[in-house]
């Protein structure tokens, strides 16, 4: 992957609009902190989640943030269609920067995941000058090491401070991934017939309560309340903020098991855990090719 950065004649950025797409919560901290880094140099900010039925909205920026969790090396399925969604009859290009999270980092295959929807925006006539990847702690198949995991955590105010210093002085910074990245982010796309079996297969076990969380958080909104029960439709993309969520722990993956994470996946749960606890060395913590990619993010300056 070759990464592209020049300097253009800042524009003027008074108005930003970040849409963004989290399912276990590692995106929409990204997703606040970027809001809180822009609003605190005088740009104002409108924050979009996008889930099924949250329309764009017509109002003008002159930038889109989309951010979002990288899935199977892609963005997830309600990205796409959320792009699919704007308009395109601007009359001028409104710049937009594109910024992934995943927990593996910027490395084969990841480093297509923005691919298709880079290029779905330009489709739509926005002038993509700028991406980039946001490492969180891994919520599927391989637990991130909690001493690793508050290092991601901690570092993230420093990243997006970056991201913002050059989205606000024209930098632009576009990445070249390998054709063989790109063959795998395509092949990953196969994970969304995968998915819909996934969501079909969910178990709901006896600390059910009928609460109706998991209904009301679904953003697919693919889960609907039956006799007090959940029931789950086709449209489910494997955001896991079901299973990962639910207040009773009462959801339990049917099929594919072994990408759930044992201990759950919760920031706040990681903070705590760490809290007065100093982690131990990079070097350590990172070790082997998996984690290649949070090892470089960490280290790069
Ligand atoms: C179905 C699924 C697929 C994923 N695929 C990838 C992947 O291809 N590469 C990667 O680095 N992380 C992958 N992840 C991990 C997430 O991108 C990462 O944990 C991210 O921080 C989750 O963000 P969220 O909490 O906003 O949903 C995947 C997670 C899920 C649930």
């Amino acid at each position: 992957m070759q990464g592209k950065t020049i300097m253009e004649m800042p524009q003027k950025t008074n108005k930003v609009k970040i849409a963004y797409f989290s399912g276990t919560g590692s995106t929409a901290r990204v997703a606040d902190t970027l809001e809180r880094e822009l609003t605190g140099r005088g740009v104002s900010v409108v924050k979009l989640e996008i889930r099924a039925g949250n329309h764009p909205s017509n109002d003008k920026e002159d930038l889109l943030i989309l951010l979002f969790a990288v899935h199977a090396f892609n963005a997830p399925k309600i990205v796409y269609k959320w792009i699919d969604s704007l308009s395109s009859d601007n009359k001028r290009p409104v710049s937009a920067a594109v910024i992934s999270v995943s927990g593996g980092g910027e490395m084969t295959p990841n480093t297509a995941c923005r691919v298709s929807s880079i290029r779905k925006l330009e489709k739509k006539n926005f002038r993509v000058v700028y991406e980039k990847m946001i490492v969180m702690p891994s919520n599927w198949v391989v637990k991130t090491d909690d001493g690793l995991a508050i290092r991601l955590i901690e570092r993230l105010p420093s990243k997006v401070e970056r991201i913002v210093d050059d989205l606000l002085a024209g930098i632009v910074h576009r990445t070249r991934p390998k054709l063989i990245d790109r063959i795998f982010s395509r092949a990953g796309k196969m994970e969304k017939t995968g998915a819909k079996l996934f969501g079909k297969k969910i178990r709901v076990n006896e600390n059910c309560n009928g609460c109706g969380w998991c209904e009301k958080k679904c953003p697919a909104n693919n889960i609907s309340m039956l006799d007090n029960k959940p029931v789950f439709g086709s449209e489910c993309f494997l955001c896991l903020k079901c299973i990962y969520g639910c207040p009773n722990k009462a959801l339990k993956a049917g099929i594919f098991k072994f990408i759930i994470l044992k201990e759950g996946y919760d920031l706040r749960a990681v903070e705590k855990r760490m809290e007065g606890i100093k982690p131990a060395r990079l070097e350590e913590l990172a070790k082997g090719y998996l984690w290649k990619g949070v090892k470089e993010y960490l280290l790069e300056e």
